[in-house]
């Protein structure tokens, strides 16, 4: 049976943010899909990682049998991690714009899978082909002609990362305008808003179901 690495990242809880309801929507249909499948699931804000060091980084550069005890323990998180990975059969990742980008917490998590040679790097990176479906919540809007178009450094980083760096097969579910209901401001935008938020779920749920057909039991 499959399994899913579900990654959550938003630094809301469940009840107030926008991604983690869309990603508990694909997870939902995933789950009613593949009712013995596995879900490893790492919420990034309530568990946080540490940022990646000097001891994990350096670690990576030279041979096992070359590390200092601190560099083995710092670099063992870094293979369960990109162990994760390569063992998913797909990755669902809630990815919320913060400040034009990827939370913190969402970075850490890349810069320790990211391993040169193994990962990232080579012909082959070990997780090459795996579909990760993005959950790309963001309060205002950052479509094609908008004026905050070339202010978006979520969509456009993530697939350089993970396609070009990882190889992974990526697709971006978008729910915008979020914040339209709380800023007065944005009030004309709210139809727009609980139209993308609508298209999102329904999206989520489409694609849940449309990866389980290749992964039939
Ligand atoms: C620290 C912080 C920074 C934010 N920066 C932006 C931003 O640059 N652009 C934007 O459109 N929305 C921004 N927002 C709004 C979020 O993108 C929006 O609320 C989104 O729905 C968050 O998803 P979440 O609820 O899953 O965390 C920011 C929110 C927070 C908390």
């Amino acid at each position: 049976m499959p399994t899913l690495l579900h990654i959550d990242s938003s630094v809301f809880p469940a009840a107030g943010s926008a991604s983690r309801a869309v990603t508990a929507a694909f997870r939902k249909e995933w789950e009613a899909q593949h009712p013995n499948g596995r879900v490893v699931y790492r919420d990034l804000h309530a568990d946080p990682l540490p940022h990646l060091a000097f001891d994990g980084a350096s670690a990576g550069f030279i041979g096992p049998d070359e590390r200092t005890p601190e560099q083995q323990a710092a670099f063992a998180l870094r293979e369960e991690l990109a162990g994760e990975l390569e063992q998913a059969d797909a990755v669902l990742i809630g990815a919320p714009m913060y400040n034009f980008t990827i939370p913190s917490g969402l970075k850490a998590w890349l810069d320790h899978v990211i391993i040169n040679g193994r990962t990232f790097g080579t012909e082959n990176p070990t997780a090459a082909g795996t579909p990760v479906v993005v959950v790309a919540s963001r309060g205002g809007g950052y479509g094609p002609g908008t004026p905050r178009e070339s202010f978006e450094f979520v969509t456009t980083y993530l697939e350089k990362v993970l396609n070009g760096g990882l190889g992974l097969e990526v697709e971006f579910i978008v729910p915008e305008l979020t914040l339209a209901r709380s800023v007065p401001a944005m009030a004309d935008l709210v139809p727009l808003a609980d139209a993308s938020r609508e298209n999102a779920h329904a999206a989520a749920v489409a694609k849940a179901k449309s990866l389980a057909t290749r992964f039939a039991a």
